[in-house]
């Protein structure tokens, strides 16, 4: 739940600050990525294809602006006591924009980060959909 709204939340940042807000901002389009995968193993400087299904996405939203972000899991107590997943994502240094999410794929360079096996991948199109956590090694 907490998630979701944190999805939603960074999602209504970044649109906010990108493209122009219109009604076509109100489809939900949330492509499904499939690279990277669960098992993957990325290193650090390398070229990567990250790809997602593009055959759900609706005509009239395939040349929406896209950014992919990295971030990675952690689990924290909130205010409240309940553990929440935080994505850490690094909005400031986005691994890829400038494409159309209709495209269905962007190459990224992995950018020269710690050593962990719980990063995501988080297309941005007008909705953020997660990669699952995947390996990020050091040379
Ligand atoms: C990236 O993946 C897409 C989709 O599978 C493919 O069409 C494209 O050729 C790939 N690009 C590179 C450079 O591997
Ligand atoms: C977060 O908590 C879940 C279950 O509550 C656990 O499966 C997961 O491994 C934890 N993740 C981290 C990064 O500690
Ligand atoms: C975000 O990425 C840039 C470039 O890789 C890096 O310099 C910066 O430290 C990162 N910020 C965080 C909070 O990880
Ligand atoms: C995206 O493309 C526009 C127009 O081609 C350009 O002005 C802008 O600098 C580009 N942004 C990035 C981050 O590459």
């Amino acid at each position: 739940m907490i998630f979701t709204t944190l999805l939603s939340l960074l999602t209504l940042a970044l649109s906010t600050a990108s493209t122009p807000v219109g009604p076509q901002q109100l489809v939900v389009v949330t492509p499904h990525i499939t690279s990277p995968k669960a098992a993957d193993v990325w290193t650090v400087g390398s070229i990567q294809n990250v790809t997602w299904e593009t055959d759900n996405i609706p005509p009239g939203t395939r040349n929406f602006e896209g950014t992919l972000v990295l971030g990675f899991l952690t689990n924290y107590t909130d205010g409240r006591g309940h553990v929440a997943v935080s994505e850490n994502l690094n909005n400031s240094s986005p691994l890829a924009q400038n494409f159309t999410i209709g495209t269905g794929h962007a190459l990224v360079t992995v950018p020269n980060v710690p050593t962990r096996s719980n990063y995501i991948i988080v297309l941005f199109g007008d909705s953020g959909n997660a990669s699952p956590q995947f390996k990020i090694t050091r040379k």
